[in-house]
């Protein structure tokens, strides 16, 4: 599964407050949603985080978030090692300020080992980016002749994603309303089930994680074939 986190501005700006006041309550959306995620049995769930075009706002909202985020993996690590949860990250993470790369790695070190849940922060990502990364190192490859352009095929190109060992999502979710992808798994969501629901991320819980998963179970996916061709 899928998360883009999104309304954390507004759900501050509604209480008259800073918009960093609202990515501080995000994060007890994020812990509540993982801890269901183990409970039900999720394997792997990729929240969006920070995007690429994320970088463009005020350099204050940018700061704070990335000092939050800091404090955050610090104060999850233990839980997360609790409830076997292994962290990992995709995107451009030599972008991040040094003590949020430094902390991160050291999260995913020390979670390494777990195994019921994979919780992959994209950060500093967008799927664009992430695309052209991709055919600039197969093209690298094929210019040291190591790879064939005849090798190139979908799942060689999916291997050279940032995704390459997380399978493709099934479920998307978008918290606040908005009806876009703002440029996440672009190759990945191809086939995937979009899910909107206007809950600013902030309030978001396992109640509505719960309810984008029974929306989800009563969809038919036909990847191309009739209704009578599925099993
Ligand atoms: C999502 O909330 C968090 C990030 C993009 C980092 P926003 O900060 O985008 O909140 P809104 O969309 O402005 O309400
Ligand atoms: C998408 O949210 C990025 C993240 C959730 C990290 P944005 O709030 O940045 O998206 P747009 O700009 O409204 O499309
Ligand atoms: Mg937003």
């Amino acid at each position: 599964m899928a998360l883009i986190m999104d309304g954390n501005g507004r759900w501050a700006k509604q209480r008259g407050k800073e918009r960093i006041f609202g990515h501080e309550n995000g994060v007890e959306a994020v812990r509540d949603t993982v801890k269901a995620a183990v409970e039900i049995g999720v394997s792997y769930l990729t929240f969006f985080a920070f995007s690429t075009e994320n970088w463009c706002r005020p350099d204050n909202e940018v700061n704070t978030l990335m000092q939050l985020l800091v404090d955050a993996i610090r104060n999850e690590t233990p839980e997360l090692n609790k409830n076997g949860v292994r962290l990992q990250a995709i995107g451009n993470l030599e972008s991040l300020p040094h003590s949020c790369k430094k902390e991160l790695m050291d999260a995913i070190s020390l979670t390494s080992q777990n195994n019921k849940l994979i919780v992959n922060v994209a950060l500093s990502y967008s799927a664009r980016w992430e695309i052209a990364n991709a055919a600039r190192k197969i093209a690298e490859k094929v210019k040291n002749q190591e790879i064939s352009p005849g090798d190139i095929d979908q799942d060689l190109f999916s291997n050279y994603l940032e995704t390459g060992n997380i399978p493709d999502p099934d479920l998307l979710i978008r918290t606040s309303g908005e009806l876009r992808i703002s440029n996440f798994l672009l190759w990945q969501i191809a086939y995937s089930e979009l899910y909107f629901t206007p809950v600013l991320w902030p309030d978001f819980r396992r109640k509505h994680f719960y309810q984008a998963i029974l929306d989800y179970q009563k969809r038919e996916r036909r990847f191309g074939k009739t209704t009578e061709q599925l099993p």
